[in-house]
């Protein structure tokens, strides 16, 4: 079999790049792993910055988001028992659009089934061969039987512990990491959301956040230590433990209930470099990862596919196989500037030691931070999310 853009991964980045080379006329197969169910089971993020939804309604996966989504124009920081309101849409004119990651991934799968577009699930044993001649392909195993995609392009969309990356030779990689001392344990629960928008909590027992699907549906992170075990967490210590760290007159609102999901996640920043590789290009989690406190990754996969697809559009539909060389660096720009913004986030928010110097200076930062309109604009463009470049 044949097509022009194999991808691997039916995660968002590939669904994503998969509906906007379709619309555009580009065949493009989809090669995952899992099931369409599992993938769908998953819960991730939710918050879309401004860029990702103009994305999404451009590749014709937009409606029922903005049907359903709810258009939030600021968060809050909780710190030193103060509330401090960001207001993003005063100061960059935006909305970020808080809408599930899961929901986001079943819009694309829906509107890739109406475009007829392929997709094989459940394949095993996915490798990509020959990507630094023009004739790549990618072999795998579907229902019993070995397959052969020939192809001009691979997307690596396979995330963090997908086959793209490793099937790089090791010489043509540099890896960059930062592993943090904590994790986030969060919880779902079918209760109305403590407030209208998100709230993110430095404590002195530890970071918390406030966050939200839809008016019924809250989802809240308290930060834990990298071996605890969600055994560990009652609903009811898992509840004790979150009001302490918010403010006392929001405490006093926070509906608690049964507990419909429990996960505890680790902490790092990742970020490969080159992200090209002949014609291998890695997007998304496949290339890097942030920790979760600055709300990048689903974003930051979106901002990939942003470029990568208007360099495939130029090298495809317009002969311009100069563009291919762009992608890795136009893409890095980026990637860094949204990983730094996460760690700051994170260095800011979460305990790190029992040190108090280090305590009294997130407080001063987030103190002088929330207090100068220079340091909420920072915060409120970075948090809106960066200009994507476009490819001329
Ligand atoms: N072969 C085929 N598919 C694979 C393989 C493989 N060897 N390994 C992994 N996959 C699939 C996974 O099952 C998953 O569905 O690739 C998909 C990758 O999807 P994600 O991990 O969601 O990554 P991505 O699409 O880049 O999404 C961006 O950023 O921070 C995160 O939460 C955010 O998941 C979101 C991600
Ligand atoms: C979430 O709703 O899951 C969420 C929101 C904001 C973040 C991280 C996670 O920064």
């Amino acid at each position: 079999m044949k097509t022009q853009v194999a991808i691997i991964g039916a995660g968002p980045s590939g669904l994503l790049l998969g509906q906007l080379l379709s619309q555009q006329g580009i065949d493009n197969v989809i090669i995952e792993n899992r099931s369409a169910e599992y993938v769908l089971s998953r819960i991730r993020a939710g918050v879309l910055e401004a860029g990702t939804v103009e994305l999404l309604r451009e590749a014709g996966a937009g409606a029922r988001m903005d049907r359903e989504g709810h258009p939030h124009g600021g968060f809050a920081f909780s710190f030193d028992g103060r509330l401090e309101r960001i207001d993003v849409h005063a100061l960059t004119g935006k909305n970020v659009m808080v809408y599930g990651q899961t929901e986001v991934t079943r819009d694309l799968m829906d509107a890739r089934t109406a475009a007829g577009s392929t997709t094989y699930y459940e394949a095993q044993d996915v490798q990509p061969h020959d990507f630094y001649s023009d004739k790549p392909r990618i072999t795998f195993v579907h229902e019993g039987q070995e397959n052969t995609l020939e192809c001009a392009y691979i997307a690596g969309c396979d995330g963090y512990h997908g086959v793209a990356r490793k099937s790089v030779p090791a010489d043509a990689i540099k890896t960059l990491e930062r592993v943090y001392p904590f994790g986030w344990l969060g919880v779902l629960s079918q209760t109305p959301p403590v407030t209208d928008e998100l709230i993110y909590a430095n404590h002195e027992r530890g970071f918390a956040l406030c966050s939200m699907r839809n008016p019924t549906l809250s989802r809240y992170y308290v930060q834990c230590t990298t071996d605890d075990k969600v055994e560990n967490w009652s609903d009811q210590r898992f509840w004790d433990e979150l009001r302490t760290r918010l403010p006392a007159d929001v405490a006093a609102d926070l509906v608690t209930g049964p507990t419909i999901e429990k996960s505890i996640a680790p902490l790092r920043s990742f970020v490969a470099e080159p992200m090209t590789f002949g014609r291998l290009f890695l997007v998304g989690d496949a290339a890097h990862i942030v920790p979760p406190t600055g709300a990048k990754g689903l974003n930051l996969a979106v901002s990939d596919v942003a470029v990568l697809y208007q360099i495939l559009r130029g090298v495809l539909l317009d002969g311009r196989t100069e563009l291919v060389a762009r992608y890795s660096e136009v893409c890095l720009r980026r990637i860094w500037k949204a990983e730094r913004f996460s760690w700051w986030m994170t260095s800011l928010l979460h305990k790190f030691s029992e040190d108090p110097f280090s305590q009294r200076m997130q407080l001063a930062e987030l103190d002088y931070y929330t207090s100068s309109v220079a340091g909420r604009t920072t915060i409120a463009e970075n948090y809106i999310g960066l200009p994507i470049e476009s490819i001329d």
